[in-house]
């Protein structure tokens, strides 16, 4: 059973312990160790530290688990105790850390939060009923695709697919684009530099008594961004009240539709700040998550060719060469969604899953995570375990051909989604969108690399940040299927 270390049970806590860990320095503990890439170093101490470690960065005390036993243990057994979060500095721009669903503690509101997301966007019916949007927006991309390809010049994948994934969202939300050529450079530097501030270490977590000073800067940016991005959400919200002002304007549409009448209904429930600040959140949660899966998807297809050759070939039997791929062809298509469980595991976007926090002290296999300890679960280790994986650093999508590993949570050697309370809501919503996305790109075009580099020559870095992107964007010649 779980255990919180209750007062009376104070004999216990003397008996358990802190996990061991690198040995701190004074007051800056074991901040240097982090280095740039923490999912590595950390990797690395764990290695000599075991799968559950304790550093101290500054005054903050950080759990981190590197084994599936571990990771079962903060996400399944000890869930209902570990599954608050710690709150970034960097969150506490425009005060969203008090709206932030990703970052909220788990109270009634978040419940209720999850659930209209449920409701309104994530259910299996409104997927099925929003799919047609997002087919649309795949038909475009590929046209777009198609004259880049009568050029011969290579295209950013990952930046050309962001449009793409942020206006399937949008559509899927609330009926329209949210970027347009325009628009789409600024706002994909905004999402990153947001995702790379509130990853990114921050001596104002280390050390509270900064958190005034906010030495880096770092909340001062996110709180500029977070202004941004504001803007846009209440520009949404301005525009659909007065829609829904007109006579003619008819039954709910959309997600966006069902939040206003949530709020209309009962303001104290839902208001209309809050439905500003729910859509940012989703915007923000989905769309750089998504595009650096399916970047990092096509990188390894594209160096590794003959798993190109298998992934087309599937498609070409199932869904006939050329034609889009439908998301309902997912369950025909178990070597594609090999590929996107096999880039997962090499390259999990969200390498520590957001950062959970201990509500009372916990004990698991006889150390304790005292009360407040940050709790990272280190999911890029564990996807290159060699206890786990037979040659964990190469790319094999045949290994989960026939297995049952799937990514919804229930099997920890791969859970780029998290597991538990706090699994990503997102999860069947982000899959249709690879599928289709990843699936399309590779039926209708064969990908070259410019220049005449060779697949060996790929840069294979990845930047460190809450969603992790790859270091050096993909670039690749489309060469359209068309006779
Ligand atoms: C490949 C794409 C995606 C990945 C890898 C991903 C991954 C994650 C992870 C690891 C978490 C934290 C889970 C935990 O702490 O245990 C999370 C939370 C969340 N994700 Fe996703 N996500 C993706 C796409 C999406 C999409 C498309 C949406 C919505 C449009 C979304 C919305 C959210 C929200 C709202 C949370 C916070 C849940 C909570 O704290 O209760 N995600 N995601």
């Amino acid at each position: 059973m779980a255990q919180a270390l209750r007062p009376e049970r104070n004999n216990k806590r003397a008996k358990c312990r802190l996990p061991p860990g690198p040995t701190p320095l004074p007051i800056i503990g074991n901040i240097l160790q982090l280095g740039k890439q923490p999912h590595k170093s950390l990797s690395k101490l764990a290695e000599i530290h075991g799968p559950i470690m304790s550093l101290k960065l500054g005054q903050m005390t950080t759990i981190i688990v590197s084994s599936v036993e571990m990771a079962k243990q903060v996400l399944q057994t000890r869930d209902h105790l570990l599954s608050n979060r710690s709150v970034p500095h960097a969150m506490t721009g425009q005060n969203h850390h008090e709206f932030s669903l990703p970052f909220m503690a788990t109270t009634p509101r978040w419940r209720f939060l999850r659930k209209i997301c449920n409701n309104l966007l994530f259910s299996g019916k409104i997927l099925d009923t929003t799919q047609k949007r997002r087919r649309e927006k795949m038909q475009e991309f590929l046209a777009r695709i198609y004259q880049s390809s009568l050029t011969g010049e290579a295209m950013e994948i990952g930046r050309s697919a962001f449009m793409t994934i942020v206006n399937m969202l949008s559509n899927s939300i609330c009926s329209l684009d949210l970027v347009h050529f325009n628009t789409v450079n600024e706002f994909k530097e905004l999402e990153s530099d947001v995702m790379e501030d509130v990853g990114r270490p921050n001596l104002a977590d280390y050390f509270p008594v900064l958190k005034l000073a906010d030495p880096l800067g770092i909340k001062r940016r996110v709180d500029v961004h977070f202004g941004k991005m504001l803007k846009i959400t209440h520009g949404l919200v301005k525009h659909r009240l007065q829609m829904r002002q007109e006579t003619t304007y008819g039954a709910d549409r959309d997600m966006l539709d069902g939040l206003l009448r949530i709020s209309e209904e009962n303001s104290r429930q839902l208001n209309d700040t809050m439905i500003e600040r729910l859509l940012m959140d989703l915007f923000l949660a989905g769309s750089d998550t998504t595009t650096s899966t399916l970047e990092w998807a096509m990188t390894e297809l594209v160096r590794n060719p003959e798993a190109m050759s298998k992934a087309k070939a599937e498609l070409g039997n199932t869904v006939g060469k050329g034609n889009l791929v439908e998301e309902s062809d997912m369950d025909r298509l178990p070597y594609l969604q090999s590929v996107l469980k096999e880039s997962f595991r090499l390259h999990p976007v969200v390498p520590f899953l957001l950062p959970r926090r201990a509500d009372v002290d916990v004990e698991i296999c006889g150390y304790v995570i005292p009360k407040g300890a940050q709790v990272l679960v280190n999911i890029w280790a564990i996807g290159r375990d060699p206890s786990i994986w037979d040659e964990p650093n190469v790319f094999r999508a045949e290994r989960f051909l026939g297995s049952e590993i799937d990514v919804k949570g229930r099997h920890f050697e791969l859970i780029p989604f998290g597991a538990g309370r706090r699994i990503c809501p997102g999860l069947a919503l982000a899959m249709k969108m690879l599928v289709l996305i990843l699936g399309s790109l590779i039926n209708s075009f064969d990908w070259k690399l410019e220049d005449g580099m060779v697949p060996e020559d790929m840069d294979m870095e990845d930047k460190f940040g809450i969603a992790m992107e790859k270091a050096q964007p993909l670039r690749a010649v489309p060469v359209s299927l068309r006779n």
